[in-house]
């Protein structure tokens, strides 16, 4: 039922409800959670999860266009059901879906000018669940302000939509496996209790989480699409030593991350994955769909990463497939976890090996596409998009968050055109220390070409003093008479001019 003070249309026997300020259809606990999986000039192809009660109905989902249907049950966990169902609605306006007589208009013509958010990095490592959601949620409900004056087309999630890495806390064992010297980490057996343990703190994450009351306005409206980064599973993931990466305590935290990913992030049936997913194995969870006039490409950089990997060849293939199946001339908007055009970090590593015990900042280095493991795999990347711009004429845009900073880099291409890199993070993840974008800044002074005569600079905000601006943030690209810009929303200075890519 709505809440108080909210504006309700009421076409034929439906309600249209469009304020913010509304509860969920009284049956579910959770969501409605929409997913984008693609859209052309004639529908927007969806899919949608809701979370109910044990015990309680099948939640009803009715489309327009089409009949009523129950949602499907995909999970039962820990007193709840978890429910979904993939669908299309015609393109058009007012379109639109009910769960349970709930109404949601939904954007799904996307062909002409549009606007698509993107936010990375909803939480922090320690405490987020303390935080009063007052200052935590400011960026979200600024957000989902944005959408009640102009509907986004969609809603890109970029990484660390979750900080998981209390799961570790959720068990005596778990506990104490963190504590451990790394030697004595793989002498740590993974057993039944501790799973149920881990798996219940990530689903009671998601659920509070997809609860928030801006998450759950703008997700419940704009079709997601979501691709995770370590934090979803735990800092630093893939990226450590053996003895950690390959304890069973750190594959079982991974696990219970992964079925919950799937369920939550990638509105997935577990046995049977979206067309988004190219690799069906469910080895690597890369994502790309085609809207009109533009692609975007979610590469997974962590189901297959390992200190001398980002990704496995499952993930590469679908990746590069994904790219080369846009048509010609399209956008491709690339969400890389981690920003594909950054300093040179590679020195930071080389002057880490003067100073030995700085395990966790080479974890963290070792993250990034310019860590000096991973050269030949940042050129690959680098090297695909490069290929589409110049050999079919669709201009690549990568937008990345990680860094809890804004930034943009450009890397210039022989024929004079930019690919551009856009970050902007995180959406609640509190800025760091001023002088860390001050450091960061000075380091990008130097520039690097790791694709010879391909420069790469780091380049300021527009309207900003600093190539990194320290201050909560979001993303908001636009297509307008066909010219695409990027704008950054910064908590403190507000939105800066658009830049055009
Ligand atoms: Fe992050």
């Amino acid at each position: 039922m709505p809440a108080r003070g909210c504006e309700t249309t009421e076409p034929g026997n439906r309600r249209d409800l469009t304020c913010h300020d509304i509860e969920a259809p009284p049956g579910l606990a959770a969501g409605p959670i929409l997913y984008a999986r693609g859209a052309d000039a004639l529908e927007a192809r969806l899919g949608v999860v809701a979370v109910t009660r044990n015990g309680a109905a099948a939640p009803v989902l009715h489309a327009d266009g089409s009949d009523p249907v129950a949602l499907r049950l995909r999970a039962r966990l820990f007193g709840h059901c978890v429910w979904g169902a993939d669908f299309a609605l015609p393109a058009g306006p007012d379109a639109g879906y009910a769960i349970d007589g709930v109404r949601y208009l939904v954007r799904t013509d996307l062909t002409g000018d549009l606007a698509i958010g993107f936010v990375s990095c909803n939480g922090q490592e320690n405490g987020d669940e303390e935080r009063s959601h007052e200052d935590r949620d400011v960026m979200w409900r600024r957000l989902a302000a944005d959408h009640r004056r102009e509907p986004l087309a969609l809603l890109l999630h970029g990484g660390d939509q979750l900080y998981a890495d209390e799961a570790a806390n959720a068990h005596p064992e778990t506990r104490r496996w963190a504590a451990l010297p790394l030697a004595e980490k793989p002498g740590v057996a993974w057993t039944p209790d501790m799973a149920e343990a881990v798996r219940g703190y990530f689903f009671r994450r998601y659920l509070a989480l997809m609860r928030q009351p801006a998450t759950a306005e703008l997700c419940a409206r704009t079709p997601s699409m979501m691709i995770w980064d370590d934090h979803d599973i735990f800092d630093g993931w893939g990226s450590h030593p053996p003895d950690l990466q390959e304890s069973p305590v750190a594959l079982g935290l991974f696990e219970a991350a992964r079925e919950m990913f799937l369920l939550f992030q990638l509105g997935a049936d577990p046995a049977d994955l979206p067309a988004t997913c190219r690799d069906r194995s469910g080895g690597n969870f890369s994502q790309d769909a085609a809207f009109p006039g533009f692609a975007v490409l979610l590469p997974d950089l962590r189901s297959e990463r390992r200190p001398d990997r980002v990704m496995g060849e499952a993930g590469w293939q679908a990746f590069e497939a994904g790219l080369a199946a846009a048509p010609d001339g399209d956008r491709r908007i690339v969400v890389s976890s981690v920003p594909a055009l950054g300093p040179r970090l590679s020195l930071v590593e080389a002057l880490l090996d003067f100073y030995p015990g700085q395990q966790q900042y080479e974890d963290d280095l070792r993250d990034q596409w310019q860590s000096r493991g991973h050269r030949a795999e940042w050129k690959r990347f680098l090297s695909a998009m490069e290929g589409e711009m110049l050999r079919h004429g669709g201009p690549v845009t990568v937008v990345s968050g990680e860094i809890h900073l804004a930034t943009r880099g450009e890397m210039r291409l022989p024929n004079g055109s930019r690919l551009h890199q856009l970050v902007a993070s995180g959406i609640t993840h509190p800025k760091p220390p001023a002088a860390m974008a001050i450091g960061l800044g000075l380091l990008s002074r130097l520039g690097h070409s790791p694709l010879k005569g391909r420069p790469i600079r780091l380049k300021r905000l527009p309207g900003q003093a600093m190539i990194y601006t320290a201050d909560r943030n979001y993303l908001v690209l636009r297509r307008r008479a066909g010219e695409w810009s990027g704008a950054w929303e910064l908590e403190e200075s507000g939105r800066t001019p658009e830049l055009g890519i």
